[in-house]
């Protein structure tokens, strides 16, 4: 498989930020025969390809149920509807993540308590947890779990977490919805928690065509609840039902088309880990990289960096657009801030890091068919607006 040259960008022709095209070029042949396959056997909702798919994913993460579902926020939701989760029960989180991370609980009744992100791999700070367990306690909220989330790609320091988690009785939740295919402490995202949860949503490390994400467990009481409210609380017959479920099903269609991107999905991790050394190389010494923890690997599904402190961002990302390079800031502010979230608890210390991430980090075009031409010209790129 060979990445293609990159033509000349301007402001009028910009470099894709994730070039979904790029890759469906590499596989478009099978998808087509995939596609055609669900429409002949016509078993749109929980066909054979969903079966298959869980059998593989299973396999991919070494764990021993893997749960397809319609969405990696539902995955979340069917983990905590898994673990017992009631209303009024306090569940730590990071506030520098997407806003599903926390979501899900106010969704089910819950209290989430955000707390602080390590400053350099960006992810949830296991030292900083007694800060939010202090908070949930001011509050009067009673904390029950944690969800760490494997920010960029690279999973949160789970041993350490879990750890914590164990010496005050709470369940860990590992948000992996960007972190799929991550590695740490010779374990891989999916046997990390006691529940992972993913997202296959299209610019996700591996994502499908439209929406889809999966819970993973090696629990078989839990997976089963979780399957049983995946389909309305079903029991053991179809209008039989044991409990307060949803519709949280995967599509066929959408299982047919991971199942020939996941065979090519260890290959794009490789392709991914060498474009970000390439950024690394090419960026060292004037942006600050997410550090990767020792021995660890990232799915990369970001590429950010912190700006230089005091740089202006808008001046630079103003730049960049000119010569065609986009960039996003995950994230502008930390879930907290925005107005839904501001009535829950914040760790004690303030959230002083988020509040610095936001401000600085900025995010470059990446997928795992970047061309090096067109790296070396987002390189090049950004030398030059961080000098001007
Ligand atoms: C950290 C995180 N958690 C949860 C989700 C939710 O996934 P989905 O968009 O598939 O519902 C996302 C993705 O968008 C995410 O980035």
């Amino acid at each position: 498989m060979t990445a293609t040259s990159s033509p000349h960008y301007s402001a009028d022709n910009m470099i894709p930020f994730i070039d979904l095209g790029a890759q469906q070029a590499q596989i478009r042949p099978k998808i087509d025969e995939a596609l055609q396959k669900v429409l002949n056997h016509g078993q749109y909702i929980m066909g054979p390809e969903i079966a298959e798919l869980e059998t593989q994913l299973a396999q991919f993460t070494n764990t021993r149920h893997a749960i397809s579902t319609s969405s990696g926020t539902d995955a979340l939701l069917l983990c905590l509807m898994a673990l017992g989760l009631n209303p009024g029960d306090g569940v730590i989180v990071p506030s520098f993540s997407f806003a599903a991370s926390a979501e899900v609980m106010p969704c089910l009744g819950a209290v989430p308590i955000f707390a602080e992100v390590d400053h350099e791999t960006f992810t949830l700070d296991p030292h900083k947890l007694e800060d939010a367990m202090a908070a949930a306690k001011t509050a009067g909220v009673r904390v029950v779990g944690v969800i760490a989330v494997g920010l960029f790609g690279q999973a949160a320091d789970m041993a350490t977490i879990t750890d914590f988690a164990d010496s005050h009785g709470l369940w860990v939740l590992d948000d992996a919805a960007q972190s799929l295919g991550a590695q740490r402490d010779g374990k891989v995202a999916g046997q990390m928690a006691k529940m992972t949860a993913t997202s296959f949503f299209p610019a996700k490390p591996l994502g499908c065509y439209g929406d889809g994400g999966a819970v993973f467990t090696d629990d078989d009481e839990l997976a089963d609840i979780t399957k049983s409210a995946r389909v309305h609380g079903m029991g053991k017959n179809r209008y039989q039902y044991d409990r307060i479920g949803m519709t949280a099903r995967m599509d066929t269609v959408q299982a047919a088309v991971l199942l020939e991107k996941l065979a090519i999905f260890p290959d794009e991790l490789q392709r991914r880990q060498s474009l970000a050394d390439r950024y690394h190389n090419g960026l060292s010494g004037l942006v600050t990289p997410q550090k990767l923890t020792n021995g660890a690997t990232s799915s990369w599904a970001q590429y950010c960096v912190l700006l230089p402190n005091g740089a202006d961002r808008n001046a630079i990302q103003a730049a960049l657009k000119e010569k065609g390079i986009p960039t996003v800031i995950y994230y502008t502010q930390g879930i907290h801030q925005h107005p839904p979230y501001a009535a829950y608890p914040i760790e004690t210390g303030g959230l002083k890091v988020t509040a610095e991430l936001c401000e600085r980090i900025l995010a470059l075009p990446f997928h795992a068919w970047l061309d090096d031409a067109t790296q070396d010209y987002i390189i090049t790129g950004v030398q030059a607006a961080l000098s001007a």
